[in-house]
């Protein structure tokens, strides 16, 4: 029985969504604790390629339970259509998918104010995925949300739409100048996805406490990475909930005394997706050919993702705020054929080095990062499964990182399929 956490630890997008459902072969059950259709997962097996939001990545494996817990934000409709997805691929997720009660809703009118809010920012916009997650935040933190037990008692939620519609047409139409949204209509659009979703809505914290205490194996699977944490991320670059170990907790109702280990997972390089600080970026060729190599375009917008070299910096830091004790590296493969390949070891900070990741913005934008290089090598080592196959200058690469961050890979992949992995 073990109770991990899978942690993004760069800025997201670090293949969460491949080694979960790699991991979950051996869970019993798989947890989505933070965010909502702003993530995209990527998993490929048998020559199929998945993109997940919502659903945790454990729905394809036949026998994990799979749980969006209460710290996510749920748009029903982007929910109905990845289970429809889910079971058009002949995946049955009859008493094998669990919503928790208390996750909260996200409405029409929040994917609405997070565009209008972002039009409005105009050159300080934070270059958010649209899909209404500040604004849901919003709502769940000022006491107004509309939360998964809401949809299931029409009354209750037509009578709580109606009094959020009162602020929110209030700011459309004298702040926005944009038409006002009707209760009708909205409870409409969502009457549909009520029905497909109401077996599935129960309560998750009792279900995760009582798989806990039958020694049955949870694995929590974070959205977004840790730079991106509302409180521990490059704020206000950040997404609106918390990735970290911490929020693993408050999101599943899973208490800290129960997590056995926390994994972090992180790229051969960086990569970053919306506005903010990035200390380590390449905006020129070689940040190209990482791109092209990497594959680096947004799973939920299609973004061409900004690229840079890996920095170590930042993911001290990250090991420390989740208590992070064992590592996973993906991508290695896309560092195939680079003839030296750079790590950010520190930063410059008004003439002085520093190994501290800085927490206000000014500060962090203002870094310059300070490299250590180590040779690369030429041999490509896509799909690799033995860490004995790798290139010592690889195997150099990775132990060079160990001994910076005090913390051991114990997965590297080397390509996104399931197969291609080297346990070390
Ligand atoms: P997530 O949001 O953390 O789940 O990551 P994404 O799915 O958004 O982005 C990771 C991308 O890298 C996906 O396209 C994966 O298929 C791909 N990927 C994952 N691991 C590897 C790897 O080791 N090598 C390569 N070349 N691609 C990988
Ligand atoms: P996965 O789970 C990369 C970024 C957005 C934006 C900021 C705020 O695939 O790793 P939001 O829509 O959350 O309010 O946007 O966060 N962002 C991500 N970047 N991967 C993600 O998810 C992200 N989810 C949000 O680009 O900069
Ligand atoms: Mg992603």
């Amino acid at each position: 029985m073990s109770v991990r956490v899978v942690i993004g630890a760069q800025w997201g997008d670090e293949g969460k969504g491949k080694i979960v459902d790699l991991l979950s072969d051996k869970a019993n059950y798989v947890v989505r604790y933070q965010g909502g259709a702003n993530a995209g997962h990527t998993l490929k097996f048998d020559d199929k390629k998945v993109v997940l939001h919502l659903i945790p990545s454990g729905i394809f494996n036949g026998d994990a339970h799979c749980v969006i817990g209460n710290g996510v934000v749920i748009d029903p409709v982007a929910l109905v259509e990845e289970i429809k997805g889910v079971q058009e691929m002949g995946f049955e997720l009859k008493d094998r998918f669990f919503i928790s009660q208390t996750a909260h809703v996200i409405l029409p009118y929040h994917k609405l104010l997070d565009q209008l809010k972002e039009k409005r920012r105009g050159g300080d916009a934070i270059g958010t995925t649209g899909r209404g997650i500040g604004p849901a935040y919003v709502s769940k933190v000022s006491r107004v949300g509309i939360r998964m037990v809401d949809l299931l008692d029409k009354d209750v939620l037509r009578s709580k739409i109606e009094q959020n519609l009162k602020d929110i047409n209030f700011a459309l139409e004298n702040l926005y100048k944009e038409p006002v949204l009707d209760a009708d209509e909205l409870m409409s659009e969502l009457s549909e996805s009520i029905e497909l979703l109401e077996p599935y809505i129960c309560n998750t914290t009792e279900l995760l406490h009582k798989a806990i205490r039958n020694e049955e194996s949870v694995l929590l699977e974070g959205a977004q990475g840790t730079l991106l944490d509302v409180d521990h991320g490059t704020y206000p670059y950040v997404t609106s909930s918390s990735p970290t170990s911490g929020g693993a907790c408050t999101g599943s109702g899973i208490p800290p005394t129960a997590l056995d280990k926390v994994m972090g997972i992180t790229k051969a390089y960086c990569t970053r997706v919306g506005n903010g600080p990035f200390p380590t970026e390449l905006l020129g060729e070689t940040g190209e050919l990482l791109r092209e190599k990497g594959a680096e375009f947004g799973a939920t917008t299609g973004r061409p993702r900004r690229c840079g070299w890996l920095d170590l910096v930042a993911l001290k830091y990250v090991c420390q705020i989740n208590g992070i004790n064992e590592l996973t590296l993906t991508k290695m493969d896309v560092m195939d054929g680079f003839e030296e390949i750079k790590v950010c070891t520190a930063y410059k900070l008004d003439g002085e080095e520093t190994d501290v990741f800085p927490l206000c913005l000014d500060e962090i934008r203002d870094v310059e990062p300070v490299y250590t290089s180590l040779p690369g090598w030429k041999n490509s080592i896509e799909g690799i499964t033995s860490w004995d196959e790798l290139p010592s200058t690889a195997q150099s690469y990775i132990r060079f990182v160990e001994e910076y961050l005090g913390v051991k890979f114990t997965i590297i992949s080397t390509g996104p399929k399931r197969s291609e992995t080297i346990i070390v």
